[in-house]
């Protein structure tokens, strides 16, 4: 399962590169506004320190915008993925990428119905959104496990991106779901190799390696 940061602060991305675990960045108008930066310039940036796909969101409504928006952000680099909502327009703007080669990611993906429409308009990625589905009253690890399914019996090929994931527990639910993606913010992201006896032993290891005297260089 490949693994992205969900974040627009480039300071972040540059700290969590070295890991060699980026597989790719997903950034929403949210995080954009947080960022306070111009989209185009922050987006580049972005696309210059990763290879891999970085989402960048139409903001428009209407079919017609979203595709001039899209095709601008597509332009900014080749790496860029237009991310589109999940609404009509949104799928239809989301086939007319498909059809011109340009890479997409369905976001606000909320239900097994939105993706079947998702993957049949050709879109990329779907992004279900974990977190904020089980805030609802819901379980958003079902919702990948349903969709997993749907996708494997229709061979459809879009990719499973799982979305508003908040805590390791949610990524690793998400990769036996068989997501093909997660998306995490990097709070999450450096809590996933923490674990309180890796802690535990690593002193206790190192507690008594102290009294040996020795030295490996
Ligand atoms: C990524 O594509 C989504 O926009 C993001 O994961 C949403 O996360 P949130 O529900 O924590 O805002």
């Amino acid at each position: 399962m490949k693994l992205f940061l969900d974040t627009a602060d480039v300071a972040v991305i540059k700290d969590m590169l070295p890991t060699g675990m980026v597989d790719g960045v997903t950034t929403n108008p949210s995080l954009i506004a947080k960022s306070g930066r111009n989209i185009a310039e922050v987006i580049a940036e972005i696309c210059a320190l990763v290879e891999g796909p970085i989402s960048a969101e139409a903001v428009a409504t209407d079919f017609e915008t979203m595709v001039k928006e899209g095709d601008k952000l597509a332009a900014i680099a080749p790496n860029v993925v237009v991310k589109l909502p999940l609404t009509w327009d949104g799928l239809r703007a989301t086939r007319t990428f498909a059809d011109k080669g340009i890479r997409t990611n369905v976001t606000l993906c909320f239900s097994t119905a939105q993706a079947l429409l998702a993957a049949k308009a050709g879109a990329t990625f779907v992004s279900p959104f974990v977190g904020r589905l089980d805030d609802h009253g819901a379980n958003g690890i079902e919702l990948l496990e349903d969709i997993r399914v749907l996708y494997d019996v229709h061979g459809f090929e879009t990719q499973i991106l799982a979305a508003s994931l908040r805590h390791p527990g949610h990524v690793s639910a998400a990769a036996i779901a068989g997501a093909d993606a997660a998306t995490l913010p990097a709070d999450t992201f450096k809590a996933l190799v923490k674990h309180p006896l890796t802690d535990k032993g690593l002193d206790a290891f190192l507690a008594d390696w102290g009294k040996t005297g020795q030295s490996i260089l």
